[in-house]
């Protein structure tokens, strides 16, 4: 991509948004345009066909949708289904009526099949049923690949390109026990565990499920990647994944580690696990040309706690 390309981040504020902001600001794009939930609904068709008709953006990083972890897939489903579905919608036919050159969409892992060979290649998609805790949302995001699939079949004029991260952590992720991710909700949780010196920490399930997790800076150095290769229409979807993975428990005696929470964590198995594994099978963009992570887990998880905590600063000195 040139420099001066317009290129819209939906959904900036968000973790993998503001990754792909930071390293576009960071390459010298000129032309980076952002707008929060609050100045554009990207749900409504209406308003979002107006504003791509003025700012004509010609490439579209469609980060923004709703996200949150199993407790919030849980008790929000028909919110998870219906935002996603009606966000895509919106933005994927405004992207294809100004003719942006290309689009860039998140969609998932959970919309793997729930007891899926691992790793889990692209080619498996749609070969069994995913995870029920997370059906709704896994099926927005399928029907958000095969949008992408049918309107570079029927259309082409906008090469609409699907990628599939794994679990993503980093700066400004969400860091509420009630509605985050596993690993943002660890560091919360021991966090506020050592400050209020307590002694122990429950978690839900068993840990030993397997999750492959990948910084968001990583993710955004792959879709930049992605965005500058030739791709043809059959090398989509993309999965995006570092190629190793490790248990719960694993993760949270790491995280554990990093915070400083030196107390005992206990598992409650009457909880959900979720499915078994998830580990992408990375290999198709690593064939395409990815050069592969540059952050390890332990750095990663260092350096967002650290992010965190200054936040908690910036919070406390207004
Ligand atoms: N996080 C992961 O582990 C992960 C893994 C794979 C794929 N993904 C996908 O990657 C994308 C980005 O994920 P993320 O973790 O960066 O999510 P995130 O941190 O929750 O950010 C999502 C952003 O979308 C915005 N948004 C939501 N609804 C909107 C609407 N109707 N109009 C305008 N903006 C809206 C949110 O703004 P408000 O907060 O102001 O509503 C937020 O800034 C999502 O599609 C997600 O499904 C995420």
């Amino acid at each position: 991509m040139d420099r001066s390309t317009k290129v819209l981040v939906a959904g900036h504020r968000g973790l993998i948004g503001s990754a792909f902001v930071r390293r576009l600001r960071a390459d010298g794009y000129q032309n980076v345009i952002v707008r929060t939930h609050a100045e554009l609904d990207l749900a409504d068709e209406k308003q979002v066909r107006a504003f791509f008709e003025v700012s004509r953006p010609q490439v579209v990083v469609m980060a923004a949708g709703k996200v949150g972890g199993i407790r919030e897939n849980q008790t929000h489903p028909a919110e998870f289904i219906t935002s996603n579905l009606r966000i895509q919608l919106s933005v994927f036919a405004a992207a294809h009526r100004v003719s942006a050159s290309k689009m860039l969409f998140f969609a998932s892992s959970c919309m793997y099949p729930r007891d899926c060979p691992q790793p889990m290649a692209e080619r498996l998609l749609l070969t069994g049923k995913p995870e029920e805790t997370s059906l709704p949302y896994a099926i927005s995001k399928l029907a958000g690949v095969h949008m992408c699939l049918a309107f570079n079949r029927q259309h082409g004029s906008t090469l609409f390109i699907p990628v599939i991260p794994n679990s993503a952590f980093g700066p400004n992720d969400n860091f509420d026990p009630a509605s985050a991710h596993v690993l943002s909700a660890l560091i919360a949780r021991f966090h506020h565990a050592k400050i209020s010196g307590a002694a122990r920490v429950a978690l839900w399930g068993t840990g030993r499920p397997r999750r492959e997790f990948i910084h968001a800076d990583d993710i955004a150095d792959a879709c930049l990647f992605l965005l500058d290769s030739e791709l043809s229409p059959d090398s989509l979807p993309v999965n995006i994944g570092t190629g190793a993975d490790c248990s719960i428990r694993e993760l949270a005696e790491l995280v554990a580690r990093v915070v400083g929470f030196t107390g005992r964590i206990e598992w409650d198995p009457s909880r959900p696990d979720g499915a078994p594994q998830k580990l992408l099978d990375s290999s198709r963009l690593r064939k395409l040309g990815w050069s592969g992570p540059k952050i390890t887990l332990a750095d990663g998880i260092r350096s967002t706690y650290e992010w965190f905590l200054s936040r908690k600063r910036e919070t406390i000195s207004g």
